[in-house]
Parts: C-alpha cells; sequence; structure tokens
C-alpha cells in the first residue's frame, strides 16, 4: 500500500490515551476537526490506556480536556456530544500480553475499511504494540501506526525501534510524528520558498551570509522532569523540530509536494551536515542549563531545583552548523533553543550579504536580512535599506526600513489550525509528506550522537544561565567570534 492509494482509515486506536499529550493536544484536535466537520463520517475512535475505566468515565475526562483546551477557546456542545458519542475504551497494560491480545481483537471486530494505531505511549513500547497488532491480524495494508517522538534516545535505540516496527509494518504505513510540521507557520516556509520565485535565485551561500533558527521557550520542564533529565534539549528539540527546521530552510525544491519527494530532500540536508565531534564541540557549540531566575518580572527556580536534585543534563544549546554542499557551502547555521529563555519564541533569520560595493561614501549600509516568525505569532519581515528624506548636503543618508507581513491580520478571516489537526487528517488519509521517514530519523540521531560524544569525550559540561536570559555566555562567543550576533 502506499500513502497515495490509502484510503481513509474508519477507526482510530490511542494507544496512551489517558496520557498527558492526550488531554492536551490530540482530543482538543479530534474536537476541533469534529466541530468543523472534517472527520470521517463514520470515524470510530478506540482510546485504551491502563487505567480501569467505564466508557463513560473516559469520555468524561475526554470532555474535560477538551473543555480545558478546545483550540478556539470555546466548546461547542453539540460538538463535543458528536464526538464523544464516537469513543470508546479499552484497558490495556502495555506489559499484559492477554490484555493486549483482547484489544487487538476489539480493533479488528471494529474495523470497517483502514485503521490507524496512534502509539502515544513510551517508545520502548512500539515494537511490542506493533507485534500485537501483527499477533492478531493486523499487521498488513489498511492499517497505519502514527508514532510519537522521541523514536529512543540514540542512534542504537532508534534503529532497535524502528526495526521492531518494520518487522511487522512496512514504511509507507507508519507516519512519524514530529509536530512542528504540522505547524502552519511551518509549512508557510514551503510555500515562502517554493511559491515564489523572487527568493529561489538568492537562496544560496553566493547571497546568504547566515542563518539562525531559535526555538525559544519560557517554560521550564513542567512536572515532565523525568523524562527530560534523560533528554535535554539536543534530544528533546534539536534532533527533531530544529533539524527539520533546517531541512525545510536548506532543502532543494522538491519536484512535487509528496511524501517521497519531500523526504528526499530533506534527507539530503541531514545528510550534508558536517559532523561536529570531539575536536569541535568546544568552539561550535555551547550547552547551559539554567538556574533560578526570572521571567516576565516572575522568579522561577533553577532546573536542579525544579528536579530535586543536581543533573548535568542541559536545557539549552546552541550550535554553529554547517550544510556541506554547494548551496551552502561556507554559510553557518546557528541553532539554538533553550528552556527558561525571556521569550517564548520560533524564528528563522536569514541575512543576507552585504552590497559589493556602496555608491553612497561612508553612509552605513546594513546588509538585508528575512526574518520569518513561527511562534508565538506568525510574521515575515524584509528588512532593506531605505533613503531617509531630507536634503543632505553632506551626501544621501541611508535608514533600515521594514516590510512587515502580520499573517494574522493577513489572513483574519481564517483559523488557523493546531498541528495535531493536521497532522490527524493527514494521517487519517494516509498522507505522510508531513512525516518524519525512517532515515531522516535515523541520519539526525548520528548527527546530534556525536556533539553528546564530544561533550563527553572532552569533559563538557553544561554552563549555568540564570533562568530569563539568552543563555550562557558562550552562546554569543559561538558566532560573535565570526561577526555573527544573535538576532534579540
Ligand atoms: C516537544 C518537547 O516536542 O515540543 C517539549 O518535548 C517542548 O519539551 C515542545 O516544550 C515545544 O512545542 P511547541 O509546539 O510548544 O513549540
Amino acid at each position: 500500500m502506499t500513502a497515495s492509494t490509502a484510503h481513509t482509515a474508519q477507526l482510530l486506536t490511542l494507544f496512551g490515551a489517558t496520557g498527558d499529550l492526550a488531554g492536551r493536544m490530540l482530543f482538543p484536535s479530534l474536537y476541533g476537526l469534529q466541530a468543523e466537520g472534517l472527520l470521517p463520517e463514520r470515524l470510530r475512535i478506540l482510546g485504551s490506556a491502563r487505567s480501569e475505566l467505564d466508557d463513560a468515565a473516559f469520555r468524561e475526562l475526554v470532555a474535560q480536556s477538551v473543555k480545558r483546551h478546545a483550540p478556539d477557546g470555546e466548546c461547542r456542545e453539540d460538538a463535543l456530544r458528536a464526538l464523544l458519542e464516537r469513543i470508546e475504551y479499552r484497558a490495556a497494560p502495555l506489559d499484559d500480553a492477554t490484555s493486549m491480545a483482547s484489544l487487538v481483537e476489539a480493533i479488528d471486530a471494529r474495523r470497517d475499511g483502514d485503521v490507524l494505531c496512534h502509539l502515544s505511549t513510551a517508545p520502548r513500547w512500539y515494537g511490542a504494540v506493533c507485534d500485537a497488532l501483527a499477533n492478531g491480524g493486523l499487521a498488513g495494508a489498511g492499517t497505519r501506526v502514527m508514532l510519537e517522538k522521541p523514536i529512543g534516545h540514540d542512534l542504537s535505540s532508534a534503529i532497535a525501534i524502528n526495526d521492531a516496527v518494520s518487522a511487522v509494518f512496512d514504511e509507507s504505513q507508519v507516519f512519524r510524528v514530529d509536530h512542528y510540521l504540522g505547524k502552519e507557520g511551518v509549512q508557510n516556509l514551503l510555500a515562502l520558498r517554493f511559491g515564489n520565485a523572487l527568493f529561489e535565485p538568492l537562496w544560496n551561500a553566493r547571497h546568504i551570509a547566515q542563518v539562525q533558527i531559535t526555538v525559544a521557550e519560557t517554560v521550564g520542564v513542567e512536572g515532565r522532569g523525568d523524562y527530560y533529565d534523560t533528554a535535554g534539549a539536543v534530544r528533546d528539540m534539536l534532533q527533531n523540530h530544529l533539524l527539520q527546521l533546517l531541512c525545510l530552510v536548506a532543502m532543494e525544491p522538491p519536484s512535487q509536494f509528496e511524501p517521497t519527494a519531500v523526504r528526499n530532500e530533506k534527507l539530503k540536508v541531514l545528510r550534508s551536515l558536517r559532523p561536529i565531534g570531539a575536536a569541535e564541540v568546544a568552539i561550535e557549540t555551547a550547552a547551559g542549563q539554567y538556574t533560578a531566575g526570572a521571567i516576565d518580572g516572575v522568579a522561577v527556580p533553577g532546573y536542579a531545583q525544579e528536579l530535586g536534585r543536581a543533573s548535568g543534563t542541559e536545557t539549552f544549546v546552541a550550535i554553529r552548523a554547517h550544510v556541506d554542499n554547494w548551496r551552502w557551502s561556507g554559510v553557518p547555521f546557528y541553532l539554538r533553543t533553550g528552556k527558561r529563555l525571556p521569550h517564548r519564541r520560533t524564528e528563522i533569520f536569514i541575512q543576507f550579504r552585504q552590497v559589493p560595493h556602496s555608491i553612497f561614501g561612508s553612509a552605513p549600509i546594513a546588509p538585508n536580512s528575512l526574518l520569518i516568525e513561527l511562534q508565538p505569532d506568525e510574521h515575515i519581515s524584509l528588512r532593506l535599506m531605505s533613503k531617509t528624506p531630507g536634503l543632505d548636503r553632506s551626501g544621501l543618508q541611508l535608514s533600515k526600513v521594514t516590510l512587515d507581513l502580520d499573517m494574522q491580520d493577513e489572513f483574519a478571516a481564517h483559523c488557523r489550525r493546531p498541528a495535531y489537526e493536521r497532522l490527524y487528517l493527514d494521517a487519517l488519509e494516509g498522507n505522510g509528506t508531513l512525516f518524519v521517514r525512517r532515515d531522516e530519523t535515523e541520519v539526525a540521531w548520528r548527527w546530534v550522537d556525536a556533539i553528546r560524544a564530544g561533550w563527553r569525550d572532552a569533559g563538557l559540561q553544561p554552563r549555568s544561565y540564570p533562568a530569563g536570559t539568552w543563555g550562557p555566555a558562550a552562546a554569543l562567543t559561538l558566532g560573535e567570534r565570526h561577526g555573527h550576533g544573535w538576532r534579540e
């Protein structure tokens, strides 16, 4: 079965249905689709988790989370009722083979066309769930599995998980989630690059001096300390979200907007990333961990305090990366992400090269830049030089001006849809364009593993930074020694 010939799934089975992600994102997104009339008409939803709940208690749980997290802040009773009518629940601890077998029987009994199994559990269970599906006769065409990140915690664990899944399912049946790909602003990157003839001729090393990708969060570890402390910023954010953004910025134009073409191009970027190992980490990377500080004037504890113990895990990372190919030779890609930074901000900043020669004597000319803000609001702004009005006798004076596109204003009549609405629709319909292929995940792991091994071999520990600041001082010097300051 290929994505393009897949039929729309009529049964969604959610493993991990009482979990945090399900409550905050998944059911509210299913509600959003229901409210818009976009769920397949006959779709049934079967939730499963360890807790012993009956259908009514589970529906009540779903109703509460939808009311709390409804995408547009208000929850329509009729739409919620219609969603709840689709939902059933079966308790099945993942480590209990008998319950799993009877859950799979229940899935089989309800199947009425294709089935989408969404695994929102700890990834170490993915293999076992796939085996249970296979043992119950659900391995063939017509079943798709949607897998949450992280796929493993390093390359070898990712390979083990991918092997276990692929022992049962063909790659075309596997939908690995990176929820950033479902965001409107992230898809708009593709529209901006490939829906306009304007940028592409300039989109290369000849015209671009540097690229910065920032994913800054103000939140700390939000009660997820046990997971986060085993992950850190590199595995939690860099390996997936930042590298996916980098791919979309750096990739060659795919011939079509379809799964193979898009993912082939992203893979080429990942394969072109220059390895950073023990010899380079000290100058090309900076890791940090937040200490107590303040965000928006509110005091917040340090990471170790939140965790309740000392830890060597990084909550911030900045990297000077290079994509070694013809298009990007010599252009640094600065990547940074961290918790407890001053603002929530996801953005891509592209700085073009200086004019080759100034005809304006000593009047300063700043290089053009393109800023693509993705979160919290979507803005696209292009910085240009303009004549400052006046009758300067000492020569024409120039000022920086900005062409600013506010996507909220521009599309005021359109509702911006949460990432999981897009991802669910695509997975139900079998379109994998916005999902991550196995080879992408593994090549990304190889690159980040080398960085982490480099830190270990070079004996580098995260430097502390007070919450509410832009990471440790080393993050500043990363670019400054090349004349590239972070955009702030
Ligand atoms: C998740 C990470 O993948 O992405 C979290 O595990 C992080 O640590 C989150 O907070 C950020 O997503 P968003 O959509 O809020 O930018």
